[in-house]
């Protein structure tokens, strides 16, 4: 069986900041581990995904494409390799174009939860700064942008709490980040993030991860802002398994894979959730999340139990294969 890992061009050309650059490094490191991984088991090949790729996948005789493209532009840029897939026919790890879409924006995944009875913090969006003044708001509110990811527009100043505030930031957001703009009801709790892999009915949940801000200086908010993400994080407390009462972390995981299926996730995926009054909130689904070894959240969970990165990995793999049937025509043996 013949495993292509196809990536997005280097980011650094459209980006060219630290960001960018950051970026493009994770990049490498995750191929490089999923290589390791998967040369033991498949004939194995990395590829980036540019005008050839389908041609080059058909000349390559390629059966199963790991998908690791956040796609470069564009409101629906993670479903551009899976649309170009399912069109070639190519079978692919993880979600649909479909539920890319719907994960990626923050919009339609949080009207979902809200029609699936998720609960998710109350929220509201605006186009124009003019909308605000119809709109009766509870303070605070967290405001950010719909579609983006690894907390791009989640600033420390993001946490809002009049409404002279709101509308200077909104005015700032909206030049920058794509409209519509969130606002939302801040959930003033304990942030978890919760590794779900699976197909159907036939879904695990990995050790739910505790991101523990206690140890933050005082002039921070209780946010993963962009500051936080990027410049303090090693004042950032992980707990990997998180310490919560067997109903608690039930109720989490609960949560947690209504969210994951409500949105037709495949393969797997990274819940955002945070618990106020005993209650999940989701805040999103990450259709995408990264495979760093090491270093993403989801291989931290898979370490901290009998997984493993590697496990994880070809956990990935084996949920795709199945999706496709795929087993006795490439004479591969799943678990
Ligand atoms: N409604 C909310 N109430 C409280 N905190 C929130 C809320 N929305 C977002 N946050 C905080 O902002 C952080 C980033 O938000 P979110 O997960 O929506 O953004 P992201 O950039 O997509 O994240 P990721 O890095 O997981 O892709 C959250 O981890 C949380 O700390
Ligand atoms: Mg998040």
């Amino acid at each position: 069986m013949k495993v292509a890992i196809v990536t997005d061009k280097p980011r650094f050309k459209v980006l060219p900041t630290d960001e960018g650059i950051m970026e493009d490094k994770q990049k490498g490191k995750t191929i490089k581990g999923l290589k390791e991984v998967l040369s033991k088991k498949f004939n194995c090949i990395d590829l980036v995904f540019d005008d050839n790729l389908i041609t080059r996948l058909k000349k390559e005789k390629v059966d199963l494409v790991f998908n690791l493209c956040n796609g470069i532009n564009g409101d629906a840029r993670l479903s551009q390799l899976p649309a170009a897939l399912e069109y070639a026919g190519i079978p692919y790890t993880s979600s649909s174009p479909l539920g890319h879409g719907l994960a990626y924006n923050k919009i339609y995944s949080c009207k979902l939860f809200q029609e699936a009875k998720i609960p998710t913090p109350k929220f509201t969006y605006v186009s124009r700064i003019e909308e605000i003044e119809n709109l009766n708001i509870d303070f605070p509110v967290l405001v950010k942008p719909k579609d983006e990811g690894s907390s791009r527009g989640i600033h420390e100043d993001s946490l809002i709490f009049n409404e002279d505030d709101l509308i200077q930031k909104v005015e700032k957001d909206l030049t920058t980040y794509n409209p519509p703009i969130m606002i939302t009801e801040y959930i003033e709790g304990r942030e978890f993030t919760v590794g779900v892999l699976g197909n159907g009915e036939n879904l695990t949940v990995l050790p739910i991860l505790e991101v523990d801000f206690s140890n933050l200086p005082e002039h921070l908010n209780n946010i993963y802002s962009f500051e936080v993400k990027f410049h303090y994080g090693d004042r950032t407390i992980f707990h990997i398994p998180a310490k919560l009462k067997r109903e608690t972390k039930k109720r989490i995981e609960r949560i947690a894979i209504k969210a994951y299926s409500t949105l037709g996730m495949r393969d797997y995926a990274r819940i955002d959730i945070r618990l106020r009054d005993r209650i999940p909130y989701v805040l999103e689904v990450n259709s995408l999340p990264g495979l760093m070894k090491g270093h993403s959240d989801l291989t931290k969970m898979a370490e901290a139990c009998k997984l493993g990165y590697s496990g994880l990995i070809m956990k990935i793999v084996k949920n795709a294969i199945n999706r496709y049937y795929l087993n006795d025509k490439l004479n591969y043996k799943t678990v």
